[in-house]
């Protein structure tokens, strides 16, 4: 079974309650759609810990502090910059700045195993697209997006937890098994561990045993975070309502 993560953006706090939440189930590999980074106080903790899993994709906040930060708002902008100034700082070994930049270099964009397509964001722009919820009724693009996969991709950046099949858009239950089969051609948008954007605040994570997804969701002490979050300037304390409401 797999553990999918995505949109942890340097929160380690949720990732950790994440990780302990995964270790009560048979997951034998941890992945990440992306957005290890960016937003959040603790990018170098969250590298860390994502280094050790299956894989980790490029997010866009990844793509952003690696080449250029296009469409991103002055908060976010700024919020990758400060990212860029701990990966650099003075007081780390150089060993492990170095380890921890060619981590996010070679960064991929999708991943595919088993004919399951992995995305930050959807099969036709693996790392900027945004699938939202409303954009079921948007034919042409949920068109293309399901031409480009086989049966099932699992994709993020939106934070928003949620399936997209042929026949309409399925709300996730939390903690019991979703099957897969039948449903035709499926995206799953595995939520965000750090920065939630769906009305529930807890970490959310999926799981996958090749047949059926299991929305969970973790709680975690989202203050620590906040507290953390107002040590450093450079981090929009807009965030701090986000965590708190997940929203
Ligand atoms: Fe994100």
């Amino acid at each position: 079974m797999k553990a999918i993560l995505s949109d942890i953006h340097a929160n380690v706090e949720a990732l950790r309650a994440a990780l302990e939440d995964v270790t009560k189930h048979d997951v034998d590999d941890i992945v990440c759609l992306g957005d290890v980074i960016g937003y959040g106080p603790s990018p170098l903790q969250c590298i860390d810990l994502a280094r050790l899993f299956q894989f980790s994709l490029m997010g866009n906040h990844e793509d952003a502090l690696l080449f250029k930060p296009l469409g991103f708002n002055e908060k976010a902008r700024r919020a990758i910059e400060w990212t860029r100034s701990q990966l650099n700082h003075p007081n780390e070994p150089p060993e492990k700045k170095r380890w921890r930049w060619n981590f996010l270099g070679d960064l991929k964009r999708s991943f595919t195993e088993n004919g399951v397509v992995y995305v930050h964001g959807t099969p036709r722009d693996p790392t900027r697209e945004y699938l939202f919820p409303a954009d079921i009724t948007d034919k042409q693009k949920m068109e293309i997006n399901f031409s480009k996969i086989e049966t099932v991709c699992f994709s993020g950046h939106t934070h928003v937890s949620g399936l997209f099949t042929e026949k309409g858009y399925i709300s996730p239950v939390v903690g019991r098994p979703m099957k897969l089969k039948g449903m035709g051609k499926v995206i799953v948008n595995v939520g965000s561990v750090g920065q939630p954007r769906d009305g529930d605040p807890r970490a959310c994570y999926v799981l996958f045993d090749g047949e059926s997804v299991t929305f969970m969701r973790v709680e975690y002490d989202f203050e620590k975070t906040i507290a953390l979050m107002k040590t450093v300037p450079e981090l929009d304390q807009y965030l701090v309502k986000r965590l708190r409401t997940g929203r």
